[in-house]
């Protein structure tokens, strides 16, 4: 049994000063796994600090990867390529609460000539994962699992080129397949229904590869070799999100984020933030292997609300949480719809957000694929459960920043999947 943490977050009068976020959690997996199947060593800087990442790379080493971390105050990990083909593992690859680890890692495993065997958390062995099994199926993998569950056992194959439309809008899919298709015979062509992030593209462009995009369409020519990089790991916008909107809750409030990542598929909550009232300027902005960064100044304002639906929620997926966390406190509300996806996350988070927002005091509209959060309402402090979601703990203490008294988040710990820092920097940033 895994022992439970609690933190208290009081009520805050406003949000001011400067902060430098860990490596991106999207683009620090995807980095290590194409660090881990390229000719000659890589160099990877200010890699997430979250235990995701460090999931991913305990399964790189057990597939016989060496790395390194070498200087831990810039999380700097150092990669010595081996190639296209890794070794059999001794035992069961651990991707701990790590949806990408298993869902990309698994396009890597599919193509080697063994057997792995992928499993993880309570929570992960709850996630679905015929979304990967049957394109990789189709691919020539052979793979078992628990109805669509993980754990999967994977028997590697000579993997064959498929043409695959996605039924379900998912980055992590997409890149799975787009390793798979590296490690295939001929032309994998991958079709998504709507755009999603494109890191899994941007990196392998970054590493070398050749990769065509035509609308919704991405091409990957099988056997192509990847070339070690040096590169840096632009913030993680997923985390600036929770302190974005704590900024958001005080009119007064200035916050300086550097070298935070602007890839235009990720940004979308800048627009929305800006639209429901917060003033944002981006300056010194930088392009490292294709993706952007910016340093972002931003400043309180009005808050007002929104309705996000379709691309864009496939787009905020992973804010969702802090924005519906907020969402109370806007004038005119929010409302979120085209989200199932929400309830098959670290946790459901449909059902988490509405049990928070509830015991908080707010009236909440909880619908199967979204929630209506009326604005103009008061939260009150409280004990809530992080329902062992990172994103969930982190989006009750911005919540709770505008609570009349305080609130005990349980299961705090959970913070460190990907964001292990986040109560201590939100405790500097904040004013009492
Ligand atoms: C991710 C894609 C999203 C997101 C997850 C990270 C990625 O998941 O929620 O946190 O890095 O590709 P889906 O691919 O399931 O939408």
């Amino acid at each position: 049994m895994k022992s439970e943490s609690q933190v208290i977050v009081r009520p805050a009068r406003n949000v001011r000063g400067s902060v430098s976020l860990p490596g991106d959690k999207s683009i620090s997996h995807r980095y290590a796994m194409l660090a881990a199947i390229a000719d000659g060593p890589s160099r990877l800087e200010n890699y997430s600090t979250g235990a995701d990442c460090a999931s991913t790379l305990v399964c790189l080493r057990s597939l016989g990867v060496k790395w390194e971390r070498k200087d831990s105050a810039d999380n700097v990990i150092e990669v010595q390529g081996s190639g296209l083909s890794l070794t059999a593992p001794s035992q069961p690859l651990d991707c701990g609460n790590s949806g990408s680890t298993i869902r990309m890692l698994s396009g890597i495993v599919a193509g080697q000539n063994f057997a792995s065997e992928m499993a993880g958390d309570e929570s992960l062995s709850r996630r679905p994962m015929e979304r990967v099994i049957t394109p990789l199926t189709a691919m020539g993998a052979q793979i078992a699992s628990e109805n669509g569950r993980p754990p999967l056992r994977i028997a590697g194959a000579k993997l064959k080129s498929i043409h695959y439309r996605m039924p379900v809008a998912s980055a992590q899919v997409k890149t799975c397949l787009l390793f798979a298709g590296l490690l295939a015979d001929g032309e994998t062509r991958i079709e998504e229904p709507l755009r999603t992030r494109d890191h899994g593209e941007v990196a392998l462009r970054a590493f070398g590869v050749d990769i065509e995009r035509k609308g919704n369409e991405v091409r990957i020519r099988g056997g192509q070799r990847l070339r070690g990089i040096a590169a840096r790991v632009p913030g993680d916008l997923s985390s600036a999100a929770f302190f974005l909107c704590a900024a958001a809750l005080f009119p007064n409030s200035q916050l300086t984020i550097t070298r935070l990542l602007m890839n235009p598929t990720r940004a979308r909550l800048l627009d929305l933030l800006m639209q429901m009232g917060l003033r944002i300027s981006v300056t010194q902005i930088e392009e490292v292997h294709g993706e952007l960064f910016g340093t972002l100044q931003v400043e309180g304002g009005r808050l007002k609300g929104a309705t996000i639906a379709g691309a864009d929620t496939a787009a905020l997926i992973d804010e969702i949480p802090v924005l519906a966390a907020i969402a109370p406190y806007t004038e005119q509300g929010l409302e979120f719809r085209d989200a199932k996806e929400l309830r098959v996350k670290e946790s459901d988070r449909i059902a988490s957000i509405a049990t928070n927002l509830r015991a908080m005091g707010a009236q909440v509209e909880e619908r199967e694929d979204g929630l209506k959060i009326p604005g103009g309402q008061s939260l009150r402090g409280t004990e809530l459960e992080s329902f062992g979601d990172h994103r969930i703990a982190m989006a009750f203490s911005i919540a709770a920043l505008r609570a009349q008294g305080e609130t005990l988040i349980r299961g705090s710990e959970s913070v460190a999947i990907s964001y292990p820092a986040f109560f201590s920097v939100l405790e500097e940033l904040t004013e009492r």
